[in-house]
């Protein structure tokens, strides 16, 4: 039995647990997840969001305020850190809205949100479309020291695409949004951090062209920074065509309808090698969990999003696996890097520091069952597929909060 001892300035916790051949890193840490509570009760709620993150080997999760209401006031912030405590998987740390109900014409009260402790502001789901709105924001953001997370994308641009514009989209008949739909809006926010000085973190980036922008700012000494998914490092434009099922493919797979969509393996490759050198500094999953009438209808119809705080790892342990990442790039990414975009004092196995950890087999094969997933959200391209890397217990806080030879499954 391998022993495990989780030390804390306030004490010290002793937990056994058998992490022989295993690898114990700090608990990761999602910068962007949707928990959909409250409003969205059927796709999500805190409290299973936060054990799926757990069983995924997340200890950090920061979910996105475009819930029903949407996280416009203190008192909302409040709602999510109090039901996530009660919760007591994942530590679930809120960001707030910039515009009321995210309707783009009037600021929220982002001060009044973050000492309630909102930890970032964020109409996510939609960009921020009024410029003016955008620049006040990020003054605003120097005041406060909470970023601005922008979903960049040009609404009049990208309207009614479903896809990425391309090869594929031609050969469907779906609509795409354009490369340049996201492109011009990085462009415009990394403009208007040069103005006002404020903090810009961008969200789900997804383009060749997005990383040339960010490379740019960066040299420039911009306070920038970005975040990429494991679906955007992992698949591309063909994943709408569907797999190989019985001998016959399944055209227009709706779970591979997201937004930024997933694009070609040209943008892949740049966003790997970005996320290797560290000029993208973190992996945030964006898991957007929904029901399986949200995905079970034409693609045009279907819901935007990916289930994938359970994934996240297995898919991710492909780019280790390919030697397009190193091992502790991967954990770095996830774990340390997200934790300096938030200034979050986690992310860390250091003495002293919080108990949060993940033990995890890099080399365990498994089959992905969506309909195990403590997640609402059954929505994932992955399903039925082989994956490797899996996680075998999460610590937080020096409590196990997930085993997986005890977790009862769904
Ligand atoms: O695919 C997405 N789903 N992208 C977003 O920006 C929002 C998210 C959601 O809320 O479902």
């Amino acid at each position: 039995m391998g022993r495990y001892v989780a030390a804390q300035s306030d004490g010290e916790f002793d937990v056994n647990v058998d992490a022989r051949g295993l690898i114990v890193a700090p608990g990761f840490v999602d910068l962007h997840c949707h928990l959909r509570e409250p409003g969205f009760e059927d796709k999500e709620t805190i409290a299973t969001g936060a054990m799926a993150a757990v069983s995924g080997g997340f200890t950090t999760i920061c979910c996105m305020p475009n819930t029903l209401p949407t996280l416009d006031r203190g008192t909302d912030i409040e709602f999510v850190q109090n039901a996530g405590r009660r919760a007591g998987r994942a530590r679930v740390i809120p960001l707030g809205t910039v515009t009321q109900n995210q309707a783009g014409l009037e600021l929220s009260d982002m001060s009044e949100m973050a000492d309630a402790g909102a930890i970032g502001f964020s109409d996510d789901g939609r960009p921020v479309w009024d410029a003016r709105l955008m620049r006040f924001a990020l003054e605003l953001s120097r005041r406060h020291g909470r970023p601005v997370v922008d979903h960049c994308e040009d609404p009049r641009l990208a309207q009614g695409g479903v896809v990425n514009e391309g090869r594929i989209s031609d050969l469907l008949g779906l609509k795409g949004q354009p490369t340049s739909a996201e492109e011009v809006m990085v462009a415009r926010d990394i403009q208007l951090a040069r103005l006002t000085g404020g903090r810009l973190h961008v969200a789900h980036l997804s383009t060749q062209g997005s990383v040339a922008l960010l490379r740019a700012a960066k040299r420039d000494g911009l306070p920038i920074t970005a975040e990429v998914t494991p679906h955007h490092l992992t698949m591309t434009e063909e994943w709408v065509l569907g797999s190989e099922n019985d001998g016959a493919r399944c055209l227009y797979d709706t779970r591979t309808k997201v937004n930024p969509p997933l694009r070609t393996e040209a943008d892949r490759l740049s966003l790997v090698e970005a996320l290797a050198e560290g000029l993208i500094d973190a992996i945030a999953t964006d898991h957007a969990p929904h029901r399986s009438i949200d995905k079970d209808c034409t693609y045009n119809e279907a819901a935007f999003g990916i289930s994938g705080f359970e994934t996240a790892l297995g898919s991710l342990m492909k780019l280790v696996e390919s030697g397009q990442l190193t091992l502790p790039d991967l954990v770095r990414r996830l774990t340390s890097e997200p934790c300096r975009v938030f200034g979050l004092p986690y992310g860390t196995l250091a003495p002293g520091a919080s108990g949060d950890v993940v033990i995890f087999d890099p080399g365990a094969s498994w089959k992905v069952a969506s309909a195990r997933f403590f997640s609402r959200g059954k929505n994932t391209p992955l399903d039925g597929q082989t994956l490797r890397g899996q996680v075998r217990a999460t610590l937080v806080q020096g409590n196990v909060v997930y085993d997986s030879t005890a977790a009862e499954r769904p």
